[in-house]
């Protein structure tokens, strides 16, 4: 797994509440993700979860009150808070978060939280009447206002028995978010459509024609180009993966419903990158019951679907256009006659078959080919790699923005 924070120390404040225990997992999730882990406890948290969890993963002390003996307490609010380079604040309690909004600095955490500079997180966590409450409401949008990042709390059961806005969201939210907060926005205002994932053609009722792509590298473009602020599109057949956060995914089956969700879309695009592994055939008039087994020899008649990158090449205008070449010989030459065939700004191609590359798995091995014949040739790399370094190409080809006042 790639380590994105690797070299940062991130400060976890833990506040009262049932949901704390939860927090562990958000320490371990950001130690798998390279980050130095350190944690800060309100007195009242103590009562759900032992400081000495929170000491043993983190290995460092966990900072819980101003007036320690030792003398490396003595300034550890001032010192943690020069240190950090990200704060999470999860859960955050109504209180915690109306002391912050007021500037109210009476213990460890609210001292430290003072004295931060770093971006922090904060994850409302409560009884969904008390995060509904005017007071929390205002305090919130005071927080956002100075700067603070919110993580919208779960929806559903809550610990006190009523159901509603108020959860401690999945861990891996929490940490999804960080990732995102603290990526640059080089690609704030960018409209972005990515494809990923197989189609399917039904062959009857219950069978249909597929191929193993597991929708891995549209669904890691999709989730990079949203840490660097596109508006992101991803238009998938079926697949099994989590979507991408603040991604507006819109779920296909066949390659006919994937090219009316791509071409009714195309011309607010700023960038399309079509990765999914379209059906180029689709049955000729599919059965509409489940074809019994009557006979020796079964005779599909397949038709050819409309590809819809060479739709995309013929409508472009302004749009940087990416495809994706899936072969298993020949690769530079078939990869080439792609990018002429159908207009492409660049293609991404790869061998299918190979351990370390192709469907379904985290690594590909992939050669870059732009339209003026460049070509870069790439080492094994985890397809979260691929993805940000396909957006640092796609960048570099997109139109400079024009200078305002007739310059
Ligand atoms: N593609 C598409 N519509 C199709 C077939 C392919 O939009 N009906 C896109 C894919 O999303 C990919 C690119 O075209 O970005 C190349 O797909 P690939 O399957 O490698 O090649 P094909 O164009 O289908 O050609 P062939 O199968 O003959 O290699």
């Amino acid at each position: 797994m790639k380590k994105r924070l690797e070299g940062k120390t991130v400060v976890l404040c833990v506040c009262g509440g049932i949901a704390a225990y939860k927090s562990v997992e958000v320490l371990r999730l950001l130690q798998k993700q390279g980050a130095e882990v350190r944690v800060i406890m309100t007195q009242g948290v103590q009562e759900f979860v032992g400081s000495l969890t929170f000491q043993a993963l983190s290995g460092q002390p966990v900072f819980t009150s101003l007036f320690e003996k030792s003398d490396s307490a003595a300034m550890r609010h001032i010192d943690w808070a020069r240190e950090a380079d990200a704060v999470i604040v999860a859960p955050a309690t109504a209180n915690i978060i109306g002391k912050l909004a007021n500037g109210i600095a009476d213990d460890a955490m609210t001292t430290f939280m003072m004295a931060v500079r770093a971006p922090v997180l904060l994850c409302p966590s409560m009884n969904t009447h008390m995060y509904e409450s005017r007071a929390v409401q205002r305090n919130i949008d005071i927080l956002e206002s100075d700067g603070c990042h919110v993580v919208e709390p779960g929806t559903g059961e809550l610990a006190c028995g009523e159901t509603g806005a108020g959860r401690f969201p999945e861990p891996w939210i929490i940490v999804d978010r960080l990732l995102s907060f603290l990526t640059p926005k080089d690609f704030s205002g960018k409209k972005i459509l990515v494809t990923a994932g197989p189609t399917q053609e039904p062959i009857d009722p219950v069978r249909f024609i597929t191929n193993p792509s597991s929708g891995k590298m549209g669904f890691e473009i999709a989730r990079m180009a949203e840490y660097r602020g596109a508006e992101v599109t991803l238009v998938s057949g079926p697949v099994t993966l989590y979507e991408p956060l603040n991604v507006t995914c819109i779920r296909t089956q066949t390659t006919h419903e994937m090219e009316q969700a791509v071409l009714s879309r195309f011309n607010g695009m700023d960038v399309v990158i079509k990765s999914a592994a379209v059906a180029d055939y689709r049955v000729d008039n599919p059965s509409a019951h489940k074809i019994k087994k009557d006979s020796d020899q079964l005779v599909l008649t397949l038709v050819k679907n409309t590809d819809i990158l060479k739709e995309l090449g013929k409508a472009k205008t302004r749009q940087v256009l990416v495809g994706f070449a899936a072969e298993t010989r020949d690769l530079v030459e078939n990869a080439q006659k792609k990018v002429r065939e159908k207009n492409l700004d660049m293609i991404v191609a790869n061998i299918v078959g190979e351990k370390t590359s192709g469907f379904g798995i985290d690594t590909n091995i992939v050669k870059f080919l732009y339209k003026d014949g460049r070509r870069e040739d790439l080492p094994s790399m985890l397809k979260e790699d691929v993805a940000m370094l396909l957006l640092d190409r796609v960048k570099e080809l997109l139109p400079t923005a024009k200078r305002s006042g007739g310059q």
